[in-house]
């Protein structure tokens, strides 16, 4: 089940060329535990991956690349509202629409992000002013160093904006294998993220004839407006995360630019990197196959389907430009590998 030498382009939406040492499919927790034993014996490093549309190949993987393709996905009625339980290999979005179409709200703003359960406690994928561990109740990790399966509830997770445990003191400790979360049967819509009440008022649709099933459309027909479909334009989502500033650079900022888009955040605020990207300049930027997308200056795009370094070079011309230009630093949100 163990195959060497893989090509892992097929397995990110970068559609990075890079090859894995070893590379297996597990979709057993048994899988799980045969392949963490073969990497133990040759103390090989493991690149968990789900879906693929979180990480950038910056080189050849010299471990085992272990695909988590466990599938099941329950919905358990209970008195005030519904316990999803979803194993690590499920696809996000058919588990939002399936929430959707029984009728739950809660993650209908999290609609069309791609990737795998297993991976959406890691950054705690977030849309439109919901953010996962808003519905999250607990999830199971095996421990890579002995095979082990522990419990993280909420607060184990530590779950921050784009940001959880497993980003910081447990990286690179555990594999997620199953999700559990929790949808409360009184539900109220969530959209006063700017570009969802904007589409709700230019389609003329009242607040009180929402429903899950039309927020998720809105959030579909939105992203969908805007965001580059990997299928046919490789990409990883937001190249960085939203960078939160304190409150006297936000002023000097706001006062040299008054146009600048951002949101409080706590003491300081959050700048959107896109608005800070497409003012310097870089929006639908092209050169060698690597690039900027032409409708959000967030996302970097690869058509040309080249290797990881090519993407990193632009990202880092892009980051000291936004940094020259507004003194802003910008850190990619996507995991590099090796
Ligand atoms: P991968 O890319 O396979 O992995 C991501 C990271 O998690 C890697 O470090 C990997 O090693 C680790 N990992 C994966 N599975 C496991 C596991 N089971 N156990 C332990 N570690 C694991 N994100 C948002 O938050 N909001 C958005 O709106 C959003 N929009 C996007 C739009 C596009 C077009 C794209 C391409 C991406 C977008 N993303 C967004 C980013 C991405 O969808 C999320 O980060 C998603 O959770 C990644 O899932 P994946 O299965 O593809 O993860
Ligand atoms: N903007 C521009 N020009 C651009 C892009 C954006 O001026 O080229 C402005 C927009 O007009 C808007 C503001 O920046 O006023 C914010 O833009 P948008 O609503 O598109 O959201 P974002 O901040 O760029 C974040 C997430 C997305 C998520 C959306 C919706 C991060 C890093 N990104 O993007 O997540 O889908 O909000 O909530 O937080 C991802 O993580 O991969 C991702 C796509």
């Amino acid at each position: 089940m163990i195959q060497s030498d893989v090509d892992l382009q097929p397995y990110n939406t970068m559609t990075i060329a890079a090859r894995a040492k070893h590379f297996c499919t597990a979709t057993t927790l048994q899988e799980v535990r045969e392949a963490l034993r073969f990497a133990r014996a040759q103390q090989l490093p493991i690149l968990p991956l789900g879906g693929g549309s979180n990480i950038v190949l910056t080189g050849d993987f010299p471990g085992l690349a272990l695909h988590l393709g466990m599938r099941g996905l329950e919905f358990e009625a209970l008195d005030d509202g519904v316990r999803i339980r979803a194993a690590a290999g499920e696809n996000w979005h058919q588990l939002v629409m399936r929430s959707v179409e029984q009728g739950y709200g809660g993650l209908e703003n999290l609609a069309l992000i791609p990737g795998n359960i297993g991976a959406a406690p890691i950054q705690n994928i977030g849309a439109y002013g919901v953010e996962l561990k808003d519905a999250f109740e607990q999830l199971t990790a095996m421990e890579i160093s002995s095979g082990e399966l522990i419990t993280f509830d909420a607060e184990a997770c530590q779950f921050g904006y784009r940001d959880s445990i497993f980003k910081g003191p447990a990286k690179d400790r555990y594999l997620i294998c199953e999700v559990v979360l929790k949808l409360s049967s009184t539900w109220a819509p969530r959209i006063s993220y700017p570009a969802l009440e904007q589409y709700f008022a230019q389609h003329g649709l009242a607040r009180e004839l929402l429903t899950p099933a039309k927020i998720a459309n809105a959030v579909i027909d939105i992203r969908n407006s805007k965001l580059p479909n990997p299928v046919e334009i490789p990409n990883a989502g937001s190249f960085f995360k939203n960078p939160v500033v304190a409150d006297d650079q936000y002023q000097t900022l706001k006062e040299a630019h008054p146009e600048l888009v951002a949101f409080e955040a706590g003491e300081g605020w959050k700048l959107a990197a896109g608005w800070l990207i497409d003012q310097a300049g870089w929006k639908g930027f092209r050169n060698n196959g690597v690039g900027v997308h032409d409708r959000q200056a967030l996302v970097l795009v690869n058509p040309g389907h080249r290797c990881g370094s090519e993407v990193v070079n632009l990202a880092r011309d892009i980051a000291s430009d936004v940094k020259r230009k507004f003194g802003v630093t910008l850190e990619p949100e996507p995991r590099f590998y090796p």
